[in-house]
């Protein structure tokens, strides 16, 4: 499984899954600014991502704590997520992203 990321500054990057258990550590492992300051646990909101609107709908909705957490997300659009909540999933294969504003570390 492989992901596509634009970094803050828009630059682009494609990221391959390897062992990583979410999203936010595939884009971590990976070597991009993402704080992720809770280490994935739905409790910090800098692992903000705005996913593709060709993917958005695709992905398994949101569960209790990050629907409550993304609301203090920086700059929150219909398109948003938490990197963290999103498991790597080969249905997601080709999942396109990009890092939102306060994400850096
Ligand atoms: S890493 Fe903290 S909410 Fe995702």
């Amino acid at each position: 499984m492989h992901i596509v990321v634009f970094d803050q500054e828009g630059v682009r990057h494609e990221i391959a899954g390897g062992s990583a258990s979410s999203v936010m550590e595939m884009i971590r492992d990976h070597g991009l600014s993402i704080a992720a300051q809770c280490g994935g646990s739905a409790a910090c909101a800098t692992c903000h991502v705005y996913v593709d609107p060709e993917w958005f709908g695709r992905l398994p909705p949101m569960g209790e704590d990050e629907d409550a957490m993304i609301e203090l997300a920086v700059d929150i659009k219909p398109v948003s997520r938490l990197s963290c909540q999103l498991k790597p999933d080969a249905l997601l294969d080709g999942l396109v992203l990009t890092l939102a504003p306060g994400t850096e570390f």
